[in-house]
């Protein structure tokens, strides 16, 4: 049985609903709650036994490693070995957010956390449910996205219990999350270079006090040590699902004749569809925010209409454009029709 715990927003009633769930996580349980990107599943981050859950839950490959989840006050040795002034810098000018940085493995945290790997994913989420439910638990935090491995990443408590209900043991209900895709994983390499793993929701190019020069951005095909959840199938829909170029024309013979297509695109830049197929819009290109928001609703909505094809117009552009189109090519599996 999932048990699930619906927040008000009234501070007592919620503080003491937050209790039960730091309870839960002190005895090696399993709890989603929401953070400012998507709900993630969180396990004490020292405890090999209660990670292991997660990866249980999930039926995520164990050679995909977790982020661990503080406080933006925790101190940064519990988590880091021997952290870097750099990484230190980092942490204190953007953390809590949804900015995630990968450093030196400390001694603490598991093996099975990072997957095997001397590094270490650590953040400060900035949403008020994340940071008291750190605050009530006293320690670290581990959480990946609170979905079915491989599939769209949960926006709201139901997605969470579409996915796993019954497979964890508390959903903390705090709405719906606000910027609705990952954080942005940099690796502070020793010689202060910056790797992108993901373009996230906090986009590097928002970043303007860092010199762009310092920014690396491996090629897609990058092989899957380095990040795993660079691999090309990732927040898929079960139906098929493929990529278009922006703006791209579309034809009716690239679906199947009498086959059920679902569209999704821009209202501001609507696409001529061919007869029969359904718009979903995904919003409007000049508010990616809100593009942002509700990507993964959208999605999860298209792979439950029954559709035989669903097929997704990219946005285009730099900054939060590119992490969406990040997502959208991943949720193709890479398929990209240009
Ligand atoms: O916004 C987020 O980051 C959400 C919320 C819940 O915080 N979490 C999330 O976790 O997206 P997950 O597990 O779905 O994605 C973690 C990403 C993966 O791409 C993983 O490969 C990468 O971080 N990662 C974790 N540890 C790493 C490490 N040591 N080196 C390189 N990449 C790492
Ligand atoms: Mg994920």
């Amino acid at each position: 049985m999932t048990e699930v715990l619906r927040l008000t927003g009234e501070a007592a009633h919620d503080d003491e609903l937050l209790a039960r769930a730091a309870s839960v996580l002190r005895a090696g349980g399993t709890v989603a709650f929401p953070t400012e990107t998507v709900y993630g599943l969180g396990a004490l981050a020292f405890s090999d036994d209660a990670v292991q859950r997660v990866f249980t839950a999930k039926g995520r490959a164990s050679d995909d490693p977790l982020i661990v989840h503080v406080l933006a006050e925790w101190p940064l040795d519990d988590v880091y070995r021997t952290p870097s002034a750099e990484l230190r810098r980092l942490a204190a000018t953007y953390w809590p957010g949804p900015l995630t940085l990968v450093g030196p493995r400390g001694a603490r945290v598991p093996a099975v956390v990072t997957a095997g790997l001397d590094t270490v994913a650590v953040r400060a989420p900035a949403h008020p449910v994340a940071s008291r439910l750190l605050e009530l638990t006293g320690a670290p935090i581990a959480a990946p996205s609170a979905n079915r491995f491989t599939y769209v990443s949960p926006t709201t408590a139901q997605h969470v219990l579409d996915d796993l209900a019954g497979r964890i043991d508390l959903v903390v209900d705090g709405g719906p999350t606000i910027a609705g895709i990952e954080s942005t994983v940099l690796r502070v390499e020793c010689d202060g270079t910056l790797t992108v793993l993901r373009h996230g929701a906090l986009p590097v190019e928002w970043l303007t006090d860092e010199d762009p020069d310092r920014f690396v951005d491996p090629s897609e095909d990058q092989d899957r040590t380095a990040s795993p959840g660079r691999a090309v199938r990732h927040y898929s829909p079960r139906t098929p699902t493929v990529a278009v170029a922006p703006g791209r024309a579309l034809a009716a013979h690239e679906a199947t004749a009498g086959s059920r297509v679902g569209h999704l695109g821009y209202r501001d830049a609507p696409a001529v569809l061919p007869a029969r197929w359904t718009a979903m819009p995904l919003g409007a290109r000049a508010d990616l925010a809100a593009v942002a928001r509700d990507l993964y609703a959208t999605l999860r909505a298209a792979d439950a209409a029954g559709l035989d094809l669903i097929v997704v117009e990219l946005c285009g552009g730099t900054g939060l454009g590119r992490a969406i189109d990040d997502r959208i090519r991943r949720a193709a599996s890479g398929v990209v029709l240009c």
